[in-house]
């Protein structure tokens, strides 16, 4: 539609305007909207009326306006009326930035669906947390997963809202640093965005949110490093009992949860056994199908399972006492050379020589292998039968296409190089074990290289019924494994069970009370939103939220910080002394990441959504800049 003004516009001063005679200089502004409705308002200086009065077609119209004209002397200059029409016909304010169908939404609308959205992920994931959380089934493509673990969960879940996305992103980050509090993160950002959503309604500006939320996250983690308890590293039998129990804080909501004790023990064994790097790859975890999940076991040492063989495997021995070890990316198979070059021949006699230049490059390779010394030959591609069985002749163990994680443990635990040639196989490039032999676990068989002199590298043979049991074993082990690795190097712990967060929250209910501006609401409703963790450990257990809650605060009002949730006898307990010990370093990262996802999330007040199968996006918005071209 064409813009137009309107018709009383046109005889020289807008419609209702009380005073009939034009003034010597009223100053008319007209905004004209790009749907041809024009907004006009305009302000009379002669009169030292400077009250701005508008159109009655302003009512409604949107608030984008597309210009703003000044036409001085307009109402007093009959001509300038002409002109002012004439501007605003020919005026066509569309400047066109996105495609067509790109779906756009923003403001404030924009900013409480992205909250919503991310309230919905909170939802689903709530009831997974603490003891007595329940689990979530997932199934994806014939696939079943049964999990606790926040990180697992999200990962399937195969979230597209891209607020709540990012959520799980930030989330997931909490898993890769720390490896537990995942599902922490989320509740507590989720709540955050819950308890500030009411200052988003009333229109409060999100940078003024953000800032009172990073101002509550300097706070909390200031009191937090002055509430954790250190450890003393140099007491070794502390420092282990610690590590203990962050292990079965990190295991009392697995589905393991039963063999803590057996458990526990076998993780902080596996990290201590490590060198200073303190690498997880070197703690290998084998899941064996069959068996009770008590009958799981560390290796002090390397286990892998027995890979691919040829027929003259059987007769190679399977146990050595201090074998010398030889690691390998070398193929050992008679490599046909006919399949790979043209040979042109003049006598029948010639191409015999060809067939024995073939077979002599590869008994050269063995000889050099069994001449080394080694008695246990591993090698990352395959060993063929040929290979096979000469070293079954000569009393040599060998194993082709080792996983290669599993060739890296080896190499650290026994000191071998890994070779890709065999120019050079001399004496210090060997590895070495106490012991070599191989064992039948379950239905499987397994190699296992103990007692070696690297001695950084632990193996968990993990024993269970279903497939999905191990799986998620596996999961809570890596969870608890994450968990000792991280109170190894930041020795300080708090007290679990919701009491670190009502200790918090009472703490900063305290500091919003010193705040005279808008953050006192916002730091008072991050003090809230910290409750939730207690709360939602209470309900998830079956007890009385409220009531354990007033029981809580009345508790930290008196001075007991550590007063937390009670799984067992549903009330409150001191938790440092009932051992549901934490990691002090998970929950700092827990609140920033926390935090972090809530201001991220408030930052955003538009969504650009392209149309599916838009692939030539990134070509036609980006110039191509001396990169792209
Ligand atoms: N015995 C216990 N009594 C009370 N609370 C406990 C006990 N054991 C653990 N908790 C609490 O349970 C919470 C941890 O629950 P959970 O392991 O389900 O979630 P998460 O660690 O945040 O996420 P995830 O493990 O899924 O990555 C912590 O707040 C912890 O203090
Ligand atoms: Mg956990």
């Amino acid at each position: 539609m064409t813009p137009h003004p309107p018709a009383h516009f046109a005889r020289g001063l807008p419609r209702g305007d009380p005073r009939q005679e034009p003034s010597s200089s009223p100053v008319v502004s007209a905004l004209i909207h790009s749907r041809g409705e024009p907004v006009i308002s305009w302000t009379d200086l002669s009169n030292g009326d400077d009250a701005t009065r508008e159109d009655d077609s302003a009512v409604g119209s949107p608030p984008w306006v597309a210009a703003v004209l000044d036409y001085s002397g307009l109402a007093s200059n009959p001509s300038l009326t002409l002109l002012f029409s004439k501007h605003i016909s020919t005026m066509q304010p569309r400047i066109v930035i996105l495609k067509d169908g790109t779906d756009t939404s923003q403001g404030k609308g924009q900013l409480i669906s992205n909250i919503n959205a991310c309230e919905a992920v909170v939802e689903i994931l709530k009831t997974t947390l603490g003891p007595r959380g329940m689990d979530k089934l997932i199934h994806d493509q014939g696939r079943v997963t049964i999990s606790n673990d926040g990180a697992t969960i999200i990962k399937l879940l195969d979230i597209v809202h891209p607020a709540a996305k990012t959520l799980c992103d930030i989330a997931r980050s909490q898993d890769d640093e720390v490896g537990d509090g995942t599902t922490s993160v989320c509740l507590i950002a989720g709540e955050i965005l819950k308890m500030i959503k009411p200052f988003v309604e009333d229109g409060m500006h999100p940078q003024t949110i953000i800032k009172g939320l990073r101002d509550s996250l300097a706070q909390l983690l200031a009191k937090l490093k002055e509430l954790s308890i250190p450890i003393d590293r140099n007491d070794a039998g502390r420092t282990r009992e610690m590590l203990i129990r962050c292990a079965g804080t990190a295991l009392n909501s697995k589905l393991i949860a039963g063999q803590k004790e057996f458990f526990a023990p076998m993780v902080v064994d596996a990290i201590l056994n490590l060198d200073s790097n303190l690498d997880l790859n070197m703690v290998g975890i084998k899941k064996v199908a069959g068996g009770s999940v008590t009958e799981s076991a560390l290796i002090q040492g390397v286990a892998f399972k027995k890979t691919f063989a040829y027929a003259g495997f059987e007769q190679q021995p399977k146990s050595f006492v201090n074998p010398r070890i030889l690691a390998l990316n070398v193929e050992l198979e008679l490599k046909s050379e006919r399949q790979n070059a043209e040979i042109r021949i003049t006598d029948p006699g010639q191409y015999q020589s060809i067939v024995d230049a073939e077979w002599n490059i590869i008994y050269d390779k063995l000889a050099k292998i069994v001449a080394s010394g080694a008695k246990v030959v591993l090698s990352k591609l395959p060993i063929g039968d040929l290979a096979t069985q000469y070293f079954a002749d000569r009393d040599v163990f060998c194993a082709g296409r080792v996983p290669t994680a599993d060739l890296e443990r080896i190499c650290n635990a026994t000191g071998a190089t890994l070779q890709t040639s065999l120019s050079d196989l001399s004496d210090k490039i060997l590895g070495a074990s106490e012991k070599f032999e191989e064992k039948q676990v379950g239905g499987e068989r397994f190699n296992f290289l103990t007692g070696c002199k690297g001695a950084n590298s632990s193996t968990i043979l993990l024993r269970g019924g279903a497939e999905q049991f191990i799986a998620e074993s596996e999961r809570s082990l890596h969870d608890a494994l994450m968990i000792v690795k991280r109170a190894l190097t930041h020795s300080a712990v708090v007290g679990g069970g919701g009491a670190i967060e009502m200790e918090l929250s009472r703490h900063l209910r305290t500091y919003a009370k010193t705040i005279s501006s808008k953050h006192q609401m916002i730091v008072g409703a991050v003090a809230r939103a910290l409750e939730v963790v207690p709360r939602q450990l209470a309900v998830n257990a079956g007890f009385d939220a409220t009531d354990l809650l007033n029981h809580l605060r009345a508790a930290h009002s008196k001075g007991e910080a550590w007063a937390g949730v009670d799984i067992e006898n549903d009330g409150i307990c001191d938790t440092v002394k009932a051992f549901v010990w934490e990691p002090a370093l998970v929950k700092q990262n827990a609140l920033a990441a926390a935090t972090e996802a809530a201001c991220m999330i408030l930052s955003v007040d538009e969504t650009i959504k392209h149309q599916e199968g838009d692939k030539n996006f990134n070509d036609d918005r980006l110039a191509p800049g001396p990169g792209r071209r």
